[in-house]
């Protein structure tokens, strides 16, 4: 209380406010991008040292067999996940991006930037949209758009927001939500934890049990163990966190099959541009304090300075205010 009255007759400057909301950047001016094909060019041939992207999508059966012993992106050598038949029938012929070509793409992160952008119709105008971790849209539409064409899916979600599918409406929902994809490509990191294999288990079973209720097909993709393709390319770029994001991912891959690349829901800071707070998620309860829990894996503001500077020079677009 003698703090607090301290502050009120002004006898002390009051705290400073966190650093995260210190340090935003200033916002990329959005009225005078072009993309420049030359950088852009560039930049690709510098990802395809690194990363073949067709490949590295998704294991295709010949490249496996059932019994192999997989091991994993960040746990130790000791941690195996052999491939099982029912998996093996879930992994593809031919990679989902083979010979695939785009033209304009959105890459929509799930920052709490988008919540009130009314950028949704300006996402679901891409050719092609990509989405992370089966981030919820329904409620969020005018803000996040619907269309999904790709949408990466971490093991852990089906823990996280499906309960396990233990009770016949968690997998009700589950079910209802993956037919909504529509035959969009469902990138499932399996082999990046050795902590998901039980929900991995879980997710092939649903998969197969409900196999011939998805019109058209689920069509998944499995990438092997990939991750150090990605990081050693962004590595070369200064960056070098324990691990990316799946953001950072996720626009690499898109921008190896697209013309153009449109960021949305890129933002890892606590306040908008204009400084209103933000959540960190968009589909964040409201009232959700934002969380720095990123920090123990992710280096997000780093990632975020390389992203504007690729804006900068027209190799993608960055969208951090609303759109009109
Ligand atoms: O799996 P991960 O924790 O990386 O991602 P997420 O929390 O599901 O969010 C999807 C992606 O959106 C992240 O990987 C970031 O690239 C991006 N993001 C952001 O830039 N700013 C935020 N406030 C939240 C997410």
């Amino acid at each position: 209380a003698g703090l607090r009255s301290q502050f009120a007759l002004g006898f002390m400057d009051p705290p400073l406010p966190p650093v995260s909301t210190i340090s935003v950047p200033t916002v990329p001016t959005d009225l005078d991008w072009t993309v420049n094909q030359t950088a852009l060019n560039m930049h690709r041939a510098d990802i395809e040292q690194f990363v073949d992207a067709e490949r590295n999508i998704s294991l295709v059966r010949s490249e496996v067999r059932v019994g192999q012993v997989m091991h994993f992106d960040y746990s130790e050598q000791k941690y195996v996940f052999p491939i099982s038949a029912s998996l093996y029938s879930l992994i593809p012929e031919e990679s989902p991006f083979q010979n695939k070509h785009y033209n304009a793409c959105a890459v929509v992160g799930s920052g709490g930037i988008l919540s009130n952008s009314y950028c949704g119709n300006e996402i679901d105008r891409a050719d092609f949209v990509f989405r992370c971790n089966f981030a919820p849209i329904d409620k969020y539409k005018s803000h996040v758009g619907s269309k999904t064409n790709f949408t990466t899916f971490n093991p852990s979600v089906l823990e996280k927001y499906f309960n396990n599918l233990q009770t016949i409406y968690d997998r009700a929902r589950f079910l209802g939500e993956l037919r909504r994809l529509k035959g969009a490509v469902l990138w499932i990191p399996a082999f990046s934890f050795h902590g998901s294999n039980m929900v991995t288990r879980t997710l092939t079973d649903f998969f197969l049990e409900h196999e011939r209720q998805f019109n058209p097909k689920l069509n998944l993709a499995w990438p092997g163990n990939v991750m150090k393709h990605f990081s050693d390319f962004w590595k070369t770029k200064g960056l070098s966190p324990k691990r990316l994001s799946t953001g950072m991912i996720v626009y690499t891959l898109a921008t190896m099959f697209c013309e153009e690349v449109r960021l949305y829901g890129f933002w890892p800071y606590s306040v908008a541009p204009d400084h209103t707070p933000l959540s960190y998620h968009y589909y964040d309860k409201k009232g959700t304090t934002f969380t720095m829990k990123w920090k123990q894996a992710h280096q997000l503001p780093e990632e975020f300075n390389l992203l504007q500077q690729l804006h900068k020079h027209g190799v993608l677009k960055l969208t951090v205010t609303p759109c009109s």
